[in-house]
Parts: structure tokens; sequence; C-alpha cells
């Protein structure tokens, strides 16, 4: 339990996050009104909501001993009342009523690499009322190549940090994503670079700006304030040299994978 308090325990150090969900909450949630939390963990979006006048929040997550955990929680913060707990994926939950607000983080680095998309659609179809409103509501994702030592360590790869000195090009930004109108579970951009310098290409770094409303807004971009999330890194097995004005077109594709849980990540490219 300890491991898993403190693996929980780094989303809610997270301040840039958790203001940021603080405030969408505060802004979206109507006194009264009936919320989904979508992958709850330890219960924090539950109980934000719940202080912004929630009288009932269904908060549904697939791990057993997180939502123990999340119990206590909300016993401890006197909220068990108002926060009905639900235990296993969302996709297979039914919950008695539909609800005005759905609000989850299941996002990764890259933002879409943690299958929010068909949470999203999911809980469009089969949790949210007419008119309802989804936080996040829109997610963009950020891509570049980069010049880089990259270190394996098993399963793991590791480089030290994402800085501007590593960029071999300017960095691509998506067209954001509309959560609330998008209907495709897989995400595919093509973004072109043309190398602003000379180097060895090995591998992209990625991030993403998320919109938890239209007017609030954060970014794990390495020029933002750090978040626990840092970025993500897609590496290229072996390093390729690359000249300065020679254009890269990318491919990358994420979409969800067969837990429920995770997406699959694919990316190629062609050096020209
Ligand atoms: C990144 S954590 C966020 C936890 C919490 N909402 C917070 O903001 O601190 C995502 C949580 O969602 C849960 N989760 C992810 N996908 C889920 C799914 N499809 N159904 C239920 N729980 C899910 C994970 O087990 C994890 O506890």
């Amino acid at each position: 339990m300890q491991k898993l308090r403190k693996k929980h325990q780094v989303l809610l150090d997270d301040s840039v996050r958790v203001r940021a969900y603080e405030r969408a909450l505060k802004t979206i949630v109507q006194p009264g009104d009936i919320v989904a939390d979508l992958g709850c963990g330890l219960g924090i979006l539950s109980f934000i909501a719940a202080r912004a006048g929630a009288a009932r929040i269904h908060a549904v997550e697939v791990e057993p001993r997180t939502l123990a955990l999340a119990r206590e929680e909300a016993k401890l913060a006197g909220l068990e009342e108002r926060v009905v707990f639900h235990e296993g994926l969302v996709q297979n939950i039914d919950i008695p009523e539909r609800v005005d607000v759905v609000v989850t983080e299941t996002m990764g680095s890259l933002g879409l690499d943690e299958n929010i998309v068909p949470l999203i659609l999911d809980a469009k179809k089969y949790w949210l009322k007419d008119g309802g409103t989804i936080c996040p509501c829109r997610i963009a994702i950020a891509l570049v190549p980069i010049d880089a030592t990259i270190n394996y360590r098993g399963a793991v790869v590791v480089i030290d940090s994402v800085e501007e000195a590593c960029f071999l090009a300017t960095p691509y930004e998506s067209d954001p994503l509309d959560l609330m109108s998008t209907t495709e579970q897989d995400f595919v951009v093509r973004p072109r670079f043309t190398m602003t310098r000379s180097g060895l290409l090995s591998g992209f770094a990625g991030w993403f700006t998320v919109w938890l409303t239209e007017k609030i807004s954060f970014s794990s971009a390495p020029h933002c304030t750090d978040t626990h999330w840092h970025q993500r890194l897609l590496p290229l097995r072996e390093p390729i040299a690359v000249k300065e004005g020679q254009q890269l077109d990318v491919i990358l594709g994420i979409g969800p994978d067969d837990s429920g849980l995770q997406s699959i990540v694919e990316y190629d490219f062609t050096l020209s």
C-alpha cells in the first residue's frame, strides 16, 4: 500500500495539474450537479467536485487497492455520503443516472497515450446528459526530432532532459483534438520537419497541451513549469545522421490497446 500511495502522491504533488483541475472544476461544477470521475485514483478530483457543490460523484477506479485507499480518503474528508465508488473498468460499469459533468485525468506524457479518447467516447455515449460538460475538452500534442544521448535501461528509455539545445527542428504542434465532438478512437498526425541544423537524429520528444475549459489550460512542454509527465521520448534504436535543410516526414498514430487502460503509440518516418 505504501508503494501505491507513493505513486499517487507524485500526482497529488504536481501542483500545475492539481491547481488547473481545481480552477476548472470550480468553474464547471454547479451546486447539485451529478459528476463522474473516470479513473479516480485516490479521489482528488471527486473531492474537488464535491467541494464545488456536486450533489453526487460517481468515482470509478479499476485498481482495487487504489479504490480502497480512495474510500479511506473519502471517509477522512467526510465525503463518503456523496462520493459513490465503483470498482472496475469504466467501459464495464453501469451507473443508474446520467451525469452533468465527466471529469478524467487519464493522460500520458503524450496526452492521448493513456487511453483518454476511448474513455471519453464511452462516457459521451453512456454517462453524459445531453448538454453536459467534459473536462478536459481539448488536447493537442507536440513532437520534435532530437539529438540526445539515449540510455536504454532494460525496457526503460531515458535521457537526462529535453532541452531546446537538442532540438533538430522547430517543434510541431497538432491542432487541438476536440474531445466533445470527436468520434474516432484513433489519432493520427503527419508532421513534416525541416532540419534547422545537422546532427544525429536519436528519436523524438513529445508533450501535450490540455484545455480543461475553454480558458483553463496547461502544457507539459519543456519550456513550461515541469509536471510529473515531463516529456515522452520516442527513440530510434540507432541514431541517424541528418543534415540541415533535410526534410523529415513523420507519421505518428495513437490508438487503444486491448487492456482498455493504455494506448499503442506507433511512429515511422522518411528522410529526404
Ligand atoms: C493518472 S491516474 C489519476 C488519478 C486521479 N484522478 C488523480 O487525478 O489523481 C489515472 C487512474 O485511472 C485509473 N484508470 C485508468 N483507466 C481506467 C479505466 N478505463 N477504468 C477505470 N479506471 C481507470 C488508473 O488505475 C489510475 O488510478
